[in-house]
């Protein structure tokens, strides 16, 4: 193989091929958000599973979680990447995402959010603490309850950076 260096400010999109996920939370006030974020993964599985994920503290999402101490995170597909790049270009600071787009939700079982129709899986979550890091938010959380379609890993949508999201390949 031939290898080139990497400039250290890109290395980090060497990790970043995980599946994306859409954070859904809700305010105080009873207004709902979402957001995608693509750097995330899981903790650990025993006694429960947790998870982590890296937010910007400026997220209206990141706000909501803090204060209702719970969130969704939702596995969109590759059909919903048009719903992907809207929510993650705006904030629930300015609008109504769910209202604004139009995302038909349904309402989630152990916390109090809303799951956009047609994502592969989603698991829902306490808040355990956050670990701040510099100017980022590391967001751990313990699943109470997750749901999934039939091989939910084939249907993911995975993203790598701006403009380059593929798709899951065969099991080997
Ligand atoms: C494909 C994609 C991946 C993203 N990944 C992250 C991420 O890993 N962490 C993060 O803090 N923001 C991430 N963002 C940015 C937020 O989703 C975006 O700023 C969003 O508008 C925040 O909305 P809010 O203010 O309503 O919470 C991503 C956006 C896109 C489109």
């Amino acid at each position: 193989m031939n290898y080139e260096a990497v400039p250290l400010e890109k290395a980090y999109e060497l990790l970043n091929a995980g599946g994306l996920v859409l954070v859904c939370t809700h305010s105080d006030d009873g207004r709902y958000d979402l957001a995608p974020v693509a750097w995330n993964c899981p903790l650990d599985y025993e006694p429960e599973s947790r998870v982590l994920f890296v937010c910007d503290p400026g997220h209206r999402s990141y706000e909501d979680l803090l204060e209702s101490g719970e969130f969704v995170l939702a596995l969109p597909t590759p059909e919903q990447r048009e719903l992907v790049e809207r929510t993650g270009s705006a904030s629930g600071r300015d609008l109504d995402k769910y209202e604004a787009y139009g995302i038909a939700a349904h309402k989630a079982e152990a916390v109090d959010a809303l799951v956009p129709e047609g994502v592969g899986a989603w698991l829902e979550c306490r808040l355990l603490r956050v670990v701040i890091e510099g100017s980022s938010a590391i967001v751990l959380g313990s699943v109470l309850r997750a749901m999934a379609a039939p091989e939910a890993w084939k249907r993911r949508l995975h993203y790598v950076r701006e403009g380059l999201y593929y798709r899951p390949g065969e099991a080997l």
